[in-house]
């Protein structure tokens, strides 16, 4: 197939681009390099061997999605571009709405313009809300406790709504639990801006003398060890199931697929912490904190119904994942470069 990637400069689309490719697919990114480097294209027709087209323009500039999709001939899309810091969000909620919801939109316009019926749209398990039981199955209500995750919770009901107006939409929304870890090669991973606020980033920035120490949010959630657990999972087993996931809605006649993509393992922060450092033989320094607000206790997948329909499972432990990013950061300890690489 030929296959939009729109984030695909991002760090989920970057290694979803690469596994594309090797399954024998044909790419084109489309990015506006909001919150990516452009350093990351050369590293991925490094890896890639071949050179991966990329047209820099965000998703709104509806006129030219239609060219793109046109002149490309394009038959899938895999749809990553969005905004996705839960802080950002709480106090850029206009933002949110418009670049994420907009985005969207304006896609799935030119796809019904130009007849793309099938898509493939990078949701999160942030869609379960605050009080959903473990292991989370697809079947819970959705819901959201602040605008990043409302936007995943809309942009989910939106594709179900236009799956309808037509019978050839193929959609498969994937719900992420936590991605991680990096490309084996250490060339490729994940590059936040600012301050992290995701976990696994920050360890890997204090591992690396980047900062100082790691802030523990909570230790006193009915946990294991009263830190709280989430489904880290490593990027290239998410990358993977994209893959197969669009593979099955060219092949069945489901309108809407709903997939978890989960290890359906919790690991504690005090968990990762240990991982990284038997991974890294850095010492992580940390201290305890009070808990975030809109944190729950425990997030892990039921990974079951994307075992049994895509023959998908996760692979890789978590001292892989740790592995994989202490590769990427020690080798990368600033990201990717800004100018030339
Ligand atoms: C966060 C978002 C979620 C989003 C996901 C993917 C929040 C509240 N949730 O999920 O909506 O879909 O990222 O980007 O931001 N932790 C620390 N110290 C830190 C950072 C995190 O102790 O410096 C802890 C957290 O309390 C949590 C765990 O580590 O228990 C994982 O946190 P994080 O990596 O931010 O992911 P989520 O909160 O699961």
């Amino acid at each position: 197939m030929r296959v939009l990637v729109t984030g695909g400069a991002g760090y989920i689309g970057s290694h979803t681009v690469l596994q594309l490719l090797r399954a024998g697919h044909e790419v084109v990114v489309v990015d506006d390099f909001s919150n990516a480097k452009p350093t990351v294209v050369g590293r991925l027709e490094e890896l890639a061997g071949q050179p991966v087209p990329v047209h820099a323009f965000d998703l709104a500039d509806g006129d030219k999605l239609d060219v793109l999709l046109a002149q490309e001939r394009i038959d899938a899309v895999v749809h990553f571009a969005g905004s996705k810091a839960v802080g950002e969000s709480v106090a850029k909620p206009l933002d949110y709405y418009a670049n994420n919801i907009g985005g969207t939109i304006s896609l799935l316009r030119a796809m019904a313009q130009q007849r793309v019926w099938r898509i493939v749209f990078s949701s999160s398990a942030t869609v379960y809300g605050e009080h959903a039981p473990v292991p989370m199955t697809e079947d819970l209500p959705t819901s959201a406790t602040n605008p990043y995750g409302w936007t995943k919770v809309m942009i989910e009901q939106i594709l179900r709504d236009v799956a309808v107006t037509d019978e050839r939409w193929r959609v498969a929304l994937l719900r992420y639990f936590n991605p991680v870890g990096a490309h084996g090669s250490g060339r490729i991973g994940e590059d936040p801006s600012g301050i992290p606020n995701n976990l696994m980033p920050y360890v890997a920035q204090v591992a690396v003398g980047r900062r100082e120490e790691l802030t523990v949010f909570g230790d006193d959630y009915d946990t294991v060890d009263g830190t709280g657990v989430r489904d880290y999972i490593h990027v290239e087993d998410l990358a993977a199931g994209h893959v197969e996931a669009l593979q099955w809605i060219s092949e069945h006649d489901r309108a809407v697929s709903t997939w978890n993509l989960g290890t359906g393992r919790g690991s504690s922060v005090l968990q990762v912490i240990g991982a990284f450092e038997q991974a890294s033989g850095r010492t992580i320094p940390y201290r305890v904190a009070p808990r975030r607000a809109g944190d729950i206790a425990a997030s892990y997948a039921d990974p079951a119904r994307a075992e049994r329909e895509l023959g998908w499972r996760a692979e890789r432990t978590l001292v892989d994942m740790c592995a994989d990013t202490w590769r990427w950061q020690s080798t990368n300890p600033e990201g990717y470069p800004d100018g030339q690489d």
